[in-house]
């Protein structure tokens, strides 16, 4: 498996990678794909931190992380995170997070922000956002909203996150 940045000529196959992956997830609504370009062409994008997963030069999985604001602070969200479903559970989704999180790290980026399953995000790691006094904008569920501490230093960081205007939030 090869995990490389996104380039232009795989934007048509991001687009289907996304939407597939998506149909069959537990949450969604279905405008994944959609999400992925709005964010490519927002101000929030970091073009190193979107990459794919290849096999076999054909590409099964993709991540995104964006820019958000928490307090005055400029931190990162992970989302969406996408697999095909005939590749899911073979540990792909967590190797595009592991090299995501080393870019991240390496760009100085302290903590990384994902809305999703409480059972999947901490195997990598994330913790309760709660537990560093950060909030979403709108109700969620406490323990679905996850925060990674990319540096591992102590640095304090609390407020309500500010996703990028594609996000719709
Ligand atoms: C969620 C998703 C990205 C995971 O990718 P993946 O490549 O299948 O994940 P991995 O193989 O790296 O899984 C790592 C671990 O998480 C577990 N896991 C995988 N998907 C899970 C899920 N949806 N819920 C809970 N645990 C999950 C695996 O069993 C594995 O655990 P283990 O190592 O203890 O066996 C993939 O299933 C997917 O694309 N789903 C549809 C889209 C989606 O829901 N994206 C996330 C929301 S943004």
């Amino acid at each position: 498996m090869l995990i490389r940045q996104e380039n232009s000529t795989d934007y048509n196959k991001v687009y289907d990678v996304v939407k597939k992956a998506f149909e069959s997830a537990e949450h969604s609504d279905g405008n994944e794909q959609d999400l992925v370009v709005a964010l490519r062409n927002s101000t929030a994008f970091i073009p190193e931190l979107a990459l794919v997963a290849e096999i076999n030069n054909q590409i099964v999985g993709h991540l995104m992380f964006t820019k958000i604001q928490i307090g005055s602070n400029i931190e990162l969200a992970l989302a969406p995170l996408s697999v095909l479903p005939e590749y899911q559970r073979q540990g792909i989704g967590t190797a595009l997070m592991a090299e995501g999180h080393k870019i991240a790290k390496e760009k100085g980026f302290n903590y990384s922000v994902v809305l999703g399953s409480e059972f999947y995000y901490p195997k990598v790691g994330y913790v309760p956002a709660e537990k560093f006094g950060i909030k979403a904008p709108f109700d969620v569920p406490t323990e679905n909203l996850m925060v990674l501490n990319l540096q591992g230093k102590d640095i304090q960081i609390s407020g309500t996150v500010e996703y990028p205007k594609k996000f719709g939030i």
